[in-house]
């Protein structure tokens, strides 16, 4: 599993994990869109993304992607990846998630990197996610639990269950798995793991 903390060597970690394949919470998330009406490719935000394993994956299936993290050298690694396909529909934007803005869009993908939001502004950041998806769009990514060893960490947000079930009343929960487990993190770190991973679809009937 790779996450990491707000204060930890992102360069180092983009070079280690940008080759990596795309989260599974994304490819069951992509797969279970449909063909794009009349063609038109379909629009993805990526909150965190990193080196772009998610990101590429979405490129390669056609989508147009807005790429948003608060380090600019995952924007340049990004765009200096030698595997963007060629007629890719990228765009990026280095700002925090909590102040980014961005347009409708078909989904929302955060892979390990939505808890890196303070506690004082998730809720506003996930009403933004909410109300930026179009009907039948949807959210993939991770939040962390109350259980893992980094709760309490100043910056992160945990949630309980119950949390992470209040804050999907408005979506119909495609996958919902709960993960705990002792591993060590990409740095070393021997950490306990308390994560939810989440595919979310905006229910049709409330839009
Ligand atoms: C653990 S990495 C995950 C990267 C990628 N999504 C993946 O799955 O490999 C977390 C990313 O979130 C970014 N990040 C952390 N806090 C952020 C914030 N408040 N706003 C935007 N990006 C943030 C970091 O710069 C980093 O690139």
């Amino acid at each position: 599993m790779n996450t990491g903390s707000k204060d930890r060597d992102w360069a180092a970690y983009y070079a280690k994990t940008g080759d990596r394949p795309p989260r599974d919470t994304l490819v069951f998330a992509l797969d279970r869109f449909d063909a794009a009406p009349g063609g038109t490719p379909r629009l993805a935000v990526d909150l965190g993304a990193g080196s772009g394993r998610d990101v590429i994956e979405m490129l390669r299936r056609g989508w147009r992607v807005l790429a948003i993290d608060a380090e600019p050298d995952a924007i340049d690694f990004l765009k200096a990846r030698p595997d963007l396909p060629p007629e890719a529909d990228l765009s990026g934007m280095v700002s925090r998630f909590e102040d980014a803005d961005w347009p409708e869009c078909d989904l929302v993908n955060s892979s390990f990197a939505l808890p890196l939001c303070t506690p004082a502004e998730f809720e506003r950041v996930w009403r933004r996610i909410e109300t930026s998806l179009r009907p039948g769009g949807r959210f993939a990514g991770q939040l962390y639990g109350d259980r893992d060893s980094w709760a309490g960490r100043e910056g992160i947000t945990f949630h309980t269950r119950a949390d992470i079930e209040a804050l999907l009343a408005g979506f119909e929960i495609e996958r919902l798995e709960e993960e705990e487990d002792d591993s060590v993190t990409p740095r070393g770190e021997a950490k306990h793991w308390h994560v939810f991973h989440i595919v979310a679809r905006v229910r049709l009937s409330d839009v």
